[in-house]
Formats: C-alpha cells, sequence, structure tokens
C-alpha cells in the first residue's frame, strides 16, 4: 500500500466527477445490478457485456423494494460505475494516466501497459454490497498472466465502512476459475465453476483517502458489506502488458465493442 500517494483534494475531484456522472444518469434506464459472487452468471446481459468502452451505472442488489422501485436516491443506490471512466471522462483520464502510474508500471517493467478496466465503486452506506472473495485474474486475463490491480481509496476506507481485506500469500497458487464469455456471447459462466474461496488469514487494509493499494492478478481478496452510515468510494483500474507474445483472449467477458486496442498508458500525454 502507498500511503497518501495522492492527496484527498485530488480523490474530491474524483468524487465530484462520480457525482457528475451519477446526476446525468437516467435511473429508469435500466435495473442493472452487480453481484459480485454466483449470481453474477445469471445477471450478465448486454448493458454489462457493452459496457467495456463505456460509462455506465450498476445498482446495489440492495437498492430496490420488492415493487423494483428505488428505496434510496440514485446517488446512494448505485453500487460501481464502469468500465471505460479512463478514456470517456476528462477528470478520471487525468488521474488514470498521472506520472505516478506510469512510473510505478516502469518500476515493475512493464514495457508497454494498456489499461482495459476503471471503475468507481461506492459501497454505498448500509446497503453497500459484500464483494466475495475472488482474484482479478477471474474477471481479466491474460496469456501469460499480466494483469496489475490499482485499488485507491477515494474516502477513509476502513473495517467499519467495508474496506478491503486480502489473504497474504493467496497470489502463490495461481489462477483458479475465469469468469467468460459462453459460447453464444450472450452471457458468461465461471470456467471451473468457481468455489467459494477461503477468507481463511485475512488481513484488513484500512486506508486513508489518497492511498493506493497495489493488486496482484491471483492474490484473494474482498470486501464486507457496509452497514455503517459512511461511504466508502474506491477508484480501481486495471493494467495489462501489452507487448507482443502477450494474449487478451477473445473469451475475457471485456471486449471493446469499437474493435479498437485498449489505451497504451505510456502513450497518452497529459496537458
Ligand atoms: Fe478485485
Amino acid at each position: 500500500m502507498l500511503r497518501g500517494l495522492n492527496s484527498r483534494e485530488e480523490m474530491r475531484r474524483l468524487q465530484c466527477a462520480a457525482d457528475a456522472i451519477l446526476e446525468r444518469f437516467d435511473e429508469n434506464e435500466h435495473r442493472t445490478v452487480f453481484h459480485s459472487g454466483p449470481e453474477r452468471q445469471r445477471n450478465s446481459d448486454r448493458y454489462f457485456l457493452e459496457s467495456g468502452d463505456k460509462v455506465r451505472c450498476f445498482f446495489e442488489p440492495d437498492a430496490f423494494d420488492a415493487d423494483g422501485r428505488l428505496r434510496v436516491p440514485k446517488r446512494l443506490a448505485v453500487n460501481k460505475i464502469g468500465h471505460a471512466l479512463h478514456d470517456l471522462d476528462p477528470e478520471f483520464r487525468r488521474f488514470s494516466f498521472q506520472d505516478a502510474v506510469k512510473g510505478i508500471l516502469r518500476s515493475l517493467g512493464y514495457a508497454r501497459p494498456l489499461l482495459p478496466q476503471s471503475m468507481y465503486i461506492f459501497k454505498q452506506p448500509r446497503i453497500g454490497a459484500e464483494v466475495a472473495p475472488h482474484q482479478d485474474s477471474t474477471f481479466l486475463y491474460t496469456e501469460p498472466n499480466t494483469v496489475l490491480g490499482f485499488w485507491w481509496a477515494v474516502e477513509d476506507a476502513s473495517v467499519d465502512n467495508g474496506c478491503l481485506w486480502a489473504a497474504p500469500g493467496s497470489h502463490k497458487q495461481g489462477n483458479r476459475s475465469r469468469f467468460v464469455r459462453n459460447a453464444a456471447n450472450d452471457g458468461t459462466l465461471f470456467d471451473p465453476p468457481q468455489s467459494v474461496l477461503s477468507k481463511a488469514g485475512g488481513v484488513a487494509l484500512e486506508a486513508p483517502a489518497g492511498s493506493l493499494v497495489l493488486l496482484h492478478a491471483d492474490l484473494v481478496h474482498w470486501s464486507l458489506d457496509n452497514r455503517s452510515d459512511r461511504s466508502r468510494h474506491a477508484y480501481t483500474i486495471h493494467v495489462i502488458e501489452g507487448r507482443p507474445g502477450v494474449v487478451w483472449p477473445s473469451s475475457n467477458w471485456l471486449q471493446r465493442t469499437d474493435g479498437k486496442e485498449f489505451t497504451s498508458v505510456y502513450d497518452v500525454h497529459l496537458d
């Protein structure tokens, strides 16, 4: 964890940018809920599958009442925004391609990093859902595996508002399961079917706002639900190596609909 990599002011700017997206979002457009566990399989629809090069909002599972009406205002009902904030929103673009990100990637030996995915995660007060133990390599995968996760605390993240947890050493056991598009390309499945991953030995990664957590793709990590009165906003990007010989399989759920390559991190020059 890199504590205080970014300032609270920088994180507040991201929060404002996320608020502006929610303000523009028409909550009657769809009812797509984000689930992190096996539920996910039944919930993959076009809105999700085509979000790889768009800015789209996904609801918390507990956002609706039995009649399908929002129980809370929309700005408190959305689970996350994904998955191309880094390409399409100026504030998130500036943040995602900051020099510190490039420096970290250079220090880790990335020759031509590409950025396939960004997400703004709300972990809303009282209804913020648990994210089950998982490996990011389940959801984003290259051959060989080069996925690296960047997770920033936009707000202070602690045990009571649903901070990250991780199982030290779990990344040494390799990928257990992949979340892939089905043969008909209209849904997804876990291959092999995902078993429940253990939380044994988990440590809480409490992080003050502005801190960055780097996540190895095979590290088992999770977060608990948020029953507190405080939100726990976070911003994440995932980076892959784009040099020749590294393959982004067509079975990955995330595919650009416009056929363009993912943005090359070192090639983005900010004003
Ligand atoms: Fe994750």
